[in-house]
């Protein structure tokens, strides 16, 4: 197997999941006022890359990865509403920096689920000045993207991100959004998400990088004859979002596992499937549906594999998992559509939103010292991409 040239190899992280101690943030505000919350470990000190981003990034390089994706914080660098922190701000340029000193190529997400806690407290993307507070922040990174960076992803996820207001307004409940399946998007909500990421895209591109936003793939299926249930079902949570980047530079595919759709709605995991630790169906095919729908529904626009990954404590069966998902993109390139980057999730066992158990990470992290030790898939995935995908046997 071979990918094109230039084909970036690599893995992601988020800022509220490995930096630690990002108390600014609406999630931390979640994680220590609301007991009912499944939020049950609060972050900490997360993986402390806020301190130690440079180990990270030169972890990935010494293994022969090309690609770094990371986000920055919103609540750092606007803690209160207009107060913005140059200091923060040049801390996510060194970042960048420090990343293209190992031959990373950094790909920063602007907006990855947390967002500070005044604008949540505010009414979030409920509010009328959203759009504007978004694009506020987007201009005041600017300097962090304006050069040597070739891809931002504006907003991480905003079929999920929407998910979030729901959690975040109904605290007490659940159970609203605990079953099978996942709770309708707030359609304003969506609708907000969608008009800051338009504006973000060209805020972007004056800069300079390309745009685009990453959205979470659902590799749904219809059982028993459901496809119109289907349909109906994934249109807000997943296809409106895809048909939303239309005319972006790129679109993010983030793929785990598969969704069972049948007459009566979503279905649990099948009785007897292999399961992951984050309690998904161990999936690997969701990657090329994802690649697949993402081209077809956004144009034909570039496609970044902006995540992919499983939580597991066996790392054979990452390696497994990932060769596997690695096939199914080399046969969406191989049917003509146009994949530029393949981003592992995720670099570091890291806060998985609410609890540290479901390890999807290359690297572990010891939570009382922070020493990292990198686990056997990091170094396969590095041969992976000193080979450009011509290597995906596991040889231990
Ligand atoms: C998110 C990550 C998360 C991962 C694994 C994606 O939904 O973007 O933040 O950790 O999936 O659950």
């Amino acid at each position: 197997m071979s990918f094109p040239d230039g084909f970036l190899w690599g893995a992601s992280t988020a800022a509220h999941q490995t930096e630690g101690n990002n108390v600014a943030s609406d999630w931390w505000a979640w994680e220590h006022t609301v007991p009912a919350s499944p939020a049950r470990t609060p972050s900490g000190d997360a993986c402390d890359s806020y301190h130690r981003y440079a180990e990270d990034m030169r972890l990935l390089a010494d293994a022969g990865l090309n690609g770094y994706r990371f986000s920055i914080e919103w609540a750092r660098i606007e803690p209160e509403e207009g107060e913005i922190s140059r200091a923060e701000i040049d801390h996510y340029r060194r970042m960048v920096d420090t990343c293209l000193s190992f031959g990373l190529n950094p790909v920063v997400t602007l907006h990855h689920f947390t967002q500070p806690r005044w604008f949540t407290a505010d009414g979030g993307w409920l509010n009328a000045k959203a759009v504007d507070r978004f694009a506020r922040y987007v201009d005041a990174a600017a300097p962090v993207i304006a050069s040597d960076v070739d891809y931002v992803c504006t907003i991480n996820e905003p079929n999920f991100a929407a998910l979030m207001q729901t959690m975040f307004s109904h605290p007490d409940d659940p159970g609203s959004w605990g079953r099978a399946g996942t709770p309708l998007p707030d359609p304003q909500v969506a609708e907000a998400l969608t008009d800051a990421h338009h504006r973000a895209v060209d805020q972007v591109r004056a800069l300079g990088p390309k745009a685009g936003w990453t959205i979470a793939t659902q590799a749904y299926q219809a059982v028993g004859g459901a496809d119109a249930v289907l349909d109906e079902y994934a249109w807000p949570r997943e296809r409106y979002f895809l048909d939303q980047s239309r005319g972006d530079d790129f679109v993010g595919v983030q793929a785990y596992s598969r969704n069972l759709i049948g007459p009566d709605g979503p279905l649990p995991v099948p009785d007897g499937a292999r399961t992951t630790l984050a309690g998904l169906e161990y999936w690997p095919d969701a990657l090329a549906e994802g690649i697949d729908l993402a081209w077809r529904l956004a144009g034909g626009i570039p496609v970044l594999v902006t995540e992919n990954g499983i939580a597991t404590a066996d790392d054979n069966l990452r390696i497994d998992y990932t060769a596997d998902a690695i096939r199914g993109m080399q046969r969406q390139i191989e049917a003509g559509v146009d994949v530029r980057a393949y981003l592992h999730w995720s670099a570091l066992d890291n806060y998985e939103w609410g609890r540290y158990e479901p390890t999807f990470g290359l690297i572990a992290v010891d939570r009382a010292t922070f020493r990292r030790t990198p686990k056997p898939s990091l170094a396969w995935l590095g041969n992976v991409a000193r080979s450009n995908g011509a290597t995906l046997t596991r040889t231990a």
